[in-house]
């Protein structure tokens, strides 16, 4: 049964990484905010029983129905929430824990959902124009296309998308909509005419940037990490730690921003005589540079190459 189920699953990124720098042992409470299809929380698991226990949390139902049959083996030993990460305290509370051991977030978006024909989070498939992980949240990838004004596509295409011409992306959508919606991914590429293949010089497809950007926006991802990010470091216990991996600059710049300020001394500005902050250091990082996949995973898996891995120690 597992080995039939193993073709939906999502291939984990920086596993090994990830893993051992959370230095957990037998007995820990472990927190894996984005289960996906449970890769990771299944090696968590191995290096925390008999006595220890994995609170999984994921927004998408089916990528937690997955996890579930994945980690059948290890029943008794986890609970799943479906919930916003940004809801960790509320989860881990409801858990019955005060405090945790470790905790892990595998940012972004899994294989099972780009590789659904029908959820709209990838140009591969001709999908309703949807990107919703959460299939209860209000807002879809079609709000954002045929309600939100020039300017604030413009943002999105270029802050989360990084995309060149994010103005004309923009124009292109705002023109076309005044005949009649814009309904369907291919529909959206047609707009932006953007082809469907890629060409062989194209590192990557012209259109993911645009793909990327409107699923940050529709799921609202760097404020649900800025939400998350300081609750985490408060449910830690002393010497607990977090690992944090990023795929996305503005992902990694939250994480290195958030670490920075819970291990500073001091928060007072700098033309302050004397410090009346009375801020301790509450981590210590442990990556002063991101760890990166090897050669092998890059060659392996085109997902790590963009992937950063940042951890820190909780010291107090
Ligand atoms: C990269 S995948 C995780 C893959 C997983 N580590 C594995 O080994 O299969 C990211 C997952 O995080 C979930 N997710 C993204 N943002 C979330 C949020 N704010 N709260 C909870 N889950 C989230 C997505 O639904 C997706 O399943």
């Amino acid at each position: 049964m597992r080995e039939m189920l193993t073709v939906d699953y999502h291939r984990p990124v920086l596993l090994n990484e990830a893993v051992s720098h959370l230095r957990l042992k037998d007995g820990c409470i472990a927190v894996d905010c984005n289960v996906g299809t449970g890769g990771h929380s299944e090696a968590v698991l191995a290096s925390i029983v008999p006595h220890g226990r994995l609170i999984g949390i994921d927004l998408d139902a089916e990528a937690l129905a997955s996890a579930r049959a994945r980690l059948t083996h290890y029943e008794g030993k986890f609970m799943l929430a479906r919930a916003n990460f940004r809801r960790i305290d509320e989860v881990v509370s409801g858990a019955l824990f005060d405090q945790v051991d470790a905790i892990l977030f595998d940012l972004g978006v899994s294989s099972l959902q780009l590789e659904s024909g029908v959820r709209g989070f990838s140009f591969k498939h001709d999908a309703p124009l949807d990107m919703r992980m959460d299939k209860d949240a209000r807002l879809t990838a079609y709000d954002i296309v045929n309600k939100f004004s020039k300017d604030e596509l413009t943002r999105i295409f270029r802050e989360y998308g990084e995309c060149d011409h994010a103005r004309s992306l923009a124009q292109s959508i705002e023109r076309a909509r005044l005949s009649q919606p814009i309904r369907t991914t291919y529909e959206l590429m047609d707009v932006l005419r953007i082809r469907r293949e890629r060409r062989a010089h194209e590192r990557i497809h012209p259109a993911t940037q645009v793909f990327q950007a409107l699923r940050i926006a529709v799921n609202d991802e760097m404020g649900a990490l800025e939400e998350a990010l300081p609750k985490a470091v408060n449910l830690l216990k002393p010497g607990g730690r977090i690992a944090v991996i990023s795929f996305h600059s503005l992902e990694d710049r939250i994480v290195k921003k958030t670490f920075e300020y819970f291990a500073k001394q001091c928060v007072c500005p700098p033309d302050f005589p004397i410090c009346v902050c009375d801020k301790k250091p509450a981590l210590s990082v442990l990556t002063k540079k991101p760890i990166v996949a090897g050669p092998d995973e890059m060659a392996d898996n085109p997902r790590a190459r963009s992937a950063k891995l940042r951890v820190a120690e909780k010291i107090l």
